[in-house]
């Protein structure tokens, strides 16, 4: 069968990314789903023992990850950079600049304009895919110039924008918005989640959580523990500002929502969140009183397999359940 233009793009052998999450998709992730044919994404502080505020150093430790990942695979990668708001983007102006001195294949950009680095990574030969939550930002970020947008449903885990439209509405928006590849994430935990994408106009998945409770993924026991016993509504959105993060429901999304609707002080709030983040689960295993981005598929996950096995059964589960779905179809023809 002929590859589809994201593949083409890509040079990958299913369209099928690996979304990048901070301190979890390290170089080993990344290398076990390039390796296995979908598209790896490294994630910024995956890899990391600790939190720095050092431009320099974040920048060099993510050198150091692309040359691990290089040595593991010969496939092409990802590196995500998060494009941040004001003195925050010296970390992803480093970034950059690490990006292209290693001549990483592809930029994953995210949380940010498509026009801050869309031009230099393009001169430098990386593919850029752009991020965005609604059709509109993907038509900027098409005329920007990138390569593919990446749109990110309601479902998803992690930070995104104030708006609500989910996966099975925005696809096909962002579908018939741009004539350039379509990546659709937010959700998409198997193959009927990448089937539904494909219908729905998208040229690849994008899949976090499901990858977040593999074996290669950094984070620590007790959250792929806490993603597999996630069963139906066990994931909430919190207000982060001017965003909003899906995050696992515990103890650190009541507590915190009890603060916030408290009336506490920004000031406050980012204290809260300082000593209950991401590092704080994902790192220490405090799973029940930090935060866990988490995507509402976490509902759909019951096991904690190998990433290269879970990209290739992805891929024979799609052909097996297409013959089922060709099945249902039939009172249609
Ligand atoms: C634990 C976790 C960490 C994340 N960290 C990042 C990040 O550092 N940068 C980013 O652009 N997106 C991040 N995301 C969002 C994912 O890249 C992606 O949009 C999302 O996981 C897709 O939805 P899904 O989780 O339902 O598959 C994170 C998501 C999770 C679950």
């Amino acid at each position: 069968m002929e590859k589809n233009r994201l593949c083409k793009l890509l040079n990958i052998r299913y369209p099928v990314i690996q979304a990048p999450m901070n301190w979890v998709s390290g170089p080993a992730l990344v290398a076990a789903v390039s390796g296995a044919g979908g598209l790896g994404t490294l994630g910024p502080n995956a890899g990391s023992d600790d939190i720095t505020h050092d431009v320099e150093l974040t920048g060099e430790r993510i050198r150091e990850r692309i040359r691990t990942i290089r040595r593991l695979t010969d496939a092409p990668f990802a590196v995500n950079i998060v494009v941040g708001f004001g003195e925050d983007t010296k970390y992803s102006k480093k970034i950059v600049d690490v990006v292209v001195e290693e001549h990483v294949p592809v930029a994953v950009v995210s949380v940010g304009s498509p026009r801050v680095y869309t031009g230099v990574l393009k001169n430098a030969g990386t593919i850029v895919l752009h991020a965005v939550s609604t059709a509109e930002h993907a038509v900027k970020a098409k005329d920007a110039g990138v390569d593919a947008v990446i749109c990110e449903g309601f479902e998803a885990g992690g930070h995104k924008g104030l708006t609500e439209l989910t996966t099975f509405s925005l696809t096909p928006m962002v579908a018939d918005a741009v004539d350039i590849p379509v990546v659709t994430g937010g959700g998409i935990a198997d193959a009927r989640g990448v089937i539904a994408a494909l219908a729905l106009g998208a040229d690849g998945v994008y899949m976090g959580t499901r990858f977040m409770a593999t074996r290669q993924a950094e984070s620590h026991e007790s959250v792929k523990a806490a993603v597999v016993a996630g069963k139906d509504a066990c994931t909430v959105s919190i207000p982060k500002g001017k965003m909003i993060a899906r995050d696992i429901r515990n103890r650190f999304t009541d507590d915190y929502m009890k603060l916030h609707q408290s009336g506490a002080s920004p000031e406050t709030m980012a204290d809260y969140l300082a000593n209950h983040s991401q590092y704080h689960s994902q790192l220490l295993g405090r799973s029940d009183d930090s935060e866990i981005c988490c995507g509402q598929g976490a509902g759909l996950i019951e096991d904690i397999p190998d990433a290269a096995g879970l990209v290739s059964d992805l891929a024979s589960d799609v052909e097996r359940r297409f013959e089922a779905l060709r099945l249902r179809l039939g009172s249609f023809f």
